[in-house]
């Protein structure tokens, strides 16, 4: 799969990375080649964990849905013993596309082009004609699959290289973010099962990651939906929050927003919204945490980009998919919690709100990445600058790097894990 990457990247010189990325700058070619582009599929999208899928998408046995990786497209299948397998959606006789249909429930594959097919373990089961193939007996052949897949809290993720760092030791200090969301669920689970929207974007797929947690921007590129709803999220990130960014290292970061909860100290304010307003729910985690509750409540969901492509935005997930140097699909849909009717049906609709179709926040952000990819193609003055924040970082109590809510700790932590990945012998 990786042969034509491999092929195009060896005959040019490679660019150096080192030189493009800085600690205080980045420049505007990584946002714009294709050669760039093809090492990132082979160095980042082919090699780490990314996130694939969540196993509440497929709970029965049979149930499968289509994921992708990039421009890799994917099956993720529950087998009839409830194994999970991500198969890569090919022909192993002569590649067409498998599986057509986004979801459903079969314990097979019947490829459209000759008839082969394949449990939804990937095992080819039959094809027509036998006696075409010598031996008459069973070919050895099957449909590609993702060799590493390993998930927490139900959130599936896949690495394409057979070996390196566990999922675990990827997540590092961002498995405690989705501790958090997983701990806002009465039953201690998250379920992303609400459907997806998929929105194409034309613009590089880091502009996006570089911005989930970035904290400079909410004020101006919001200011509509925030004075339309009356939200406080603005002075979340204003110069005088107590929200701090976080580097959580291998590329991830947060904006930790439970210092301006704690001040205020109301439960479900981070949901903006009061216990009275969602009493079922608060009554259900008082019972189930009993004193932590009072914690939970006032300090809310994260707010965590996970390398490369996950971003969990409180009451959303969205999933980059990045296509070309300049084009991807940003998927979205709304968190649901197990146990929380009450909230699950806001999420829904806050969803719908801001990132539908005539959603509010999403194409607010869209309309700037587009806009910066137009900006990238410009030839002067080359480079991006990411200095905000750097005089008064500082390390936190567990050694992890912070600046101000609007501070640029989170880009420059992303970037170099992206440049330590693209740098690593191939
Ligand atoms: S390509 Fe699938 S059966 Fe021929
Ligand atoms: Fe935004």
């Amino acid at each position: 799969m990786t042969a034509t990457v491999r092929g195009t990247a060896a005959s040019m010189p490679r660019p150096d990375y080192a030189t493009l990325i800085q600690s205080d700058r980045v420049h505007g070619s990584l946002y714009t080649s294709e050669q760039i582009f093809a090492e990132e599929l082979e160095r980042i999208w082919y090699r780490t964990w990314v996130y694939i899928g969540h196993a509440s998408e497929v709970p029965e046995p049979g149930d499968y849905v289509r994921k992708s990786v990039g421009p890799q497209d994917l099956i993720m299948t529950r087998d009839r013993d409830g194994g999970l397998h991500v198969l890569l959606n090919r022909c192993a006789h002569r590649a067409n596309l498998v599986c057509e249909d986004a979801r459903g429930n079969s314990k097979s594959f019947r490829c459209p082009y000759h008839g082969w097919t394949y449990r939804n373990t990937g095992e080819l089961i039959g094809y027509p004609y036998r006696q075409g193939y010598e031996g008459n007996g069973k070919l050895d052949l099957a449909m590609g699959r993702v060799p590493r897949v390993d998930s927490y809290h139900g959130f599936v993720f896949g690495s394409f290289a057979a070996d390196g760092p566990t999922l675990a030791e990827h997540l590092g200090a961002a498995a405690g973010e989705i501790d958090r969301l997983a701990r806002l669920s009465p039953d201690g689970q998250v379920q992303l099962n609400a459907g997806w929207l998929k929105h194409r974007t034309r613009a590089n797929w880091k502009l996006l990651a570089e911005n989930e947690t970035d904290g400079y921007h909410p004020q101006f590129v919001h200011s509509s939906i925030f004075s339309v709803t009356g939200s406080p999220i603005a002075a979340l990130y204003s110069d005088k929050s107590s929200a701090v960014t976080r580097n959580l290292g291998n590329g991830h970061s947060e904006n930790d927003l439970r210092p301006e909860f704690r001040n205020f100290g109301e439960p479900m304010r981070w949901f903006g919204t009061t216990q009275a307003r969602v009493p079922d729910y608060v009554a259900r985690m008082r019972e189930v945490h009993g004193e932590a509750a009072e914690q939970i409540l006032v300090e809310g969901a994260p707010h965590v980009m996970i390398f490369p492509n996950l971003f969990i935005a409180e009451i959303q997930v969205f999933v980059i998919q990045p296509l070309s140097a300049g084009e991807c699909i940003q998927h979205s849909t709304a968190v649901q919690l197990k146990g929380a009717p009450e909230l699950n049906k806001r999420m829904v609709s806050q969803s719908i709100g801001s990132v539908g179709p005539a959603g509010m926040l999403l194409a607010d952000d869209t309309e700037m990445y587009e806009r910066n990819q137009r900006g990238v193609a410009m030839l002067q003055p080359e480079w991006l600058d990411l200095r905000r924040g750097l005089h008064r970082e500082r390390v936190d109590e567990r050694g992890l790097t912070i600046g101000t809510a609007t501070d640029e700790t989170a880009m420059r932590g992303f970037w170099s894990h992206y440049r330590t990945l693209m740098e690593a012998a191939a």
